[in-house]
């Protein structure tokens, strides 16, 4: 017997070691899951064998000590009780469905036949005067908690706390969603909101290198015609978000989030033509305001198409 449970034991642990192992095993974690699953599943059928295999010894056990004719009484007795229950049964369901017994229908005959046709003067099944009481009982609670103590919500109710609980995780989505924009994604937007978060971001981040007005000092002018990098939405969030490092204008990828950059590239759109004073001599090529920018250029396409 030991021996035994002492390879059964191991064998277990064995098992059972991977799923508790750090990652950097042989094996990946999910395939350590499906393996401490097995171990499971195969442990509960092993149990249910043991369990069936038990159950059979038991009867074994019983008919040695009942001996030939007390098994057989016990069959009989069985027999018997089978019997009864489904009598039992029987009953309820007649009674369930206000049915009488064959026996005593006559009580219930109706005094007229048509050509040898008779009728019963069954009642109404009992089940379905429950389920009558039923209605009528959850009738008076619908009334009571709907329209009288106001517990409940009406349809209408319902329906306008749902709504608001939308509208709330819409704003939140929309307000996490706004933080996923990349350079391929941005929108150029005139936003007063978004100008005036980006306008702040500027002054504070930007303005040293590129002047309170965007008129250029260190870095370049940003409201004239001259551009290094592109002036499309996209280019400046490009620009803004990897900086030219070379150049001396630092990457802001980590120190604004996607929003803030989306909002200063808008400002500095915003920005363009305003004509500040002292502005800083023009560096790059010249670039009609909305060349390069997607979004002016679907425009133009869709003007194009309806001129036509
Ligand atoms: C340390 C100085 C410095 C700071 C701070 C700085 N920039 Fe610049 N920026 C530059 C320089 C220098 C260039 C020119 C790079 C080049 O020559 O390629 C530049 C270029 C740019 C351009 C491209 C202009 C073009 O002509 O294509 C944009 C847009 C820009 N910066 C936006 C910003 C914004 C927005 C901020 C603040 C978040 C900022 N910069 C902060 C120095 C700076």
């Amino acid at each position: 017997m030991k021996p035994i449970r002492i390879i059964f034991l191991s064998l277990f642990v064995l098992a059972i070691t991977p799923a508790f192992a750090e990652d950097g095993g042989l094996l990946s974690g999910e395939t350590m899951n499906y393996i401490g699953y097995g171990a499971i599943m195969l442990a509960l059928i092993t149990l249910c064998i043991a369990m069936y295999v038990v159950l059979k010894a038991f009867r074994v056990v019983a008919q040695i000590l009942l001996g030939p004719e007390g098994l057989e009484k016990e069959k009989t007795s069985k027999v018997a009780l089978k019997a009864e229950r489904k009598a039992a049964r029987a009953d309820r369901l007649n009674k369930l469905l206000s049915l009488k017994p064959m026996s005593e229908e006559k009580s219930i005959l109706i005094e007229h036949d048509y050509d040898g046709i008779q009728e019963l003067d069954n009642p109404t099944p009992a089940w379905f005067m429950y389920l009558f009481y039923v209605t009528i009982a959850f009738a008076i609670g619908y009334l009571l908690i709907y329209h009288v103590f106001g517990v409940g919500q009406l349809q209408y109710d319902e329906y306008r706390t749902e709504m608001a609980a939308a509208a709330k995780e819409k704003a939140a989505f929309l307000a996490k969603s706004a933080d996923k924009v990349d350079e391929n994604t941005v929108k150029l937007t005139t936003d007063a909101g978004a100008l005036a978060a980006g306008k702040s971001v500027f002054q504070e981040r930007c303005a040293a290198c590129h002047g309170v007005n965007g008129q250029g000092m260190v870095g370049p002018n940003l409201t004239d015609d001259y551009w290094l990098h592109g002036n499309s939405i996209n280019d400046i969030f490009k620009t803004i978000k990897y900086g030219v490092q070379s150049k001396g204008m630092p990457t802001w990828e980590s120190q604004l989030t996607p929003k803030q950059i989306s909002d200063v590239a808008n400002f500095i759109k915003s920005l363009h033509g305003s004509n500040p004073a002292n502005p800083k001599e023009p560096q790059g090529t010249k670039i009609a305001e909305d060349n390069g920018s997607t979004s002016a250029k679907e425009a133009k396409a869709k003007t194009a198409m309806v001129v036509k």
